[in-house]
């Protein structure tokens, strides 16, 4: 039998929802401030001129320092919501995680034939989720530390300097590509009643 069923809080899906377009701007506004370091200057400008990405160091740090308070407040409340509702335990690794993305990974690849268990979340989603999570808190410390180097200078000191911490800061950003990729092409796998539930809260289930 066909029936609805309830699978994302309404909460949880304005968090996700608007944490997509500030990422991207912090990810476009970023590029700008990347590609303004002084030794790119010396490098061929023809690419970068056609994309429009050269000389908006101001610009970019502009938008970078005013979308990182939405960002960061989108994301701490998207958290309190998560502890505060319970979520956090659909969402967060537990015991037998690793084993259960172990399966996930072999069934993904046709290895494992098997079901997978019918749960909220598998044990990859878990780690998955919670890694970008982790990594989101990564982002606002390594900016913070290179934001204000000299009142922040103990953060920074977290990243082994100034330079750990910009190194961090970059390679998190890396991280949320790859991240956005695999989980969009999870996304699609997926299909459309997994997608339509993470913005209508309900997904239909065949008993
Ligand atoms: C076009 C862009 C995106 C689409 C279509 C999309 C789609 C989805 C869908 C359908 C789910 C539920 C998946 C499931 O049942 O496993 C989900 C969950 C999730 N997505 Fe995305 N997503 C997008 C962008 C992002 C971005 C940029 C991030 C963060 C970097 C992100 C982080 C998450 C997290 C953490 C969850 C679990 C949320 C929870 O239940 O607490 N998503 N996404």
């Amino acid at each position: 039998m066909r029936h609805l069923a309830k699978k994302h809080p309404l909460a949880i899906r304005w968090f996700h929802w608007i944490n997509f377009p500030l990422l991207a701007m912090m990810i476009w506004s970023g590029i700008l401030i990347y590609w303004a370091y002084p030794a790119y200057l010396k490098l061929d400008q023809t690419t970068w001129r056609a994309l429009k990405i050269n000389n908006r160091l101001a610009e970019g740090m502009a938008l970078h320092f005013f979308f990182m308070w939405l960002f960061a407040g989108n994301g701490v409340l998207y958290v309190l919501y998560t502890l505060l509702s319970g979520e956090w335990r659909e969402l967060v690794p537990r015991r037998g995680t690793l084993r259960e993305a172990w399966q996930v990974l072999l069934h993904d690849l046709r290895i494992r034939k098997e079901p997978l268990p019918r749960v909220k979340f598998n044990g990859a989603q878990r780690i998955a989720y919670t890694s970008v999570i982790v990594m989101g808190l990564g982002s606002l410390v390594s900016g913070l530390a290179i934001y204000k180097p000299v009142q922040f200078a103990w953060l920074a000191w977290l990243f082994g300097g100034y330079q750990g911490a910009r190194f961090v800061h970059f390679a998190l950003t890396v991280g949320y590509v790859l991240f956005f990729l695999v989980h969009i092409a999870q996304v699609i796998r997926a299909g459309w009643n997994n997608f339509r539930a993470m913005v209508i809260g309900v997904e239909v289930v065949n008993e």
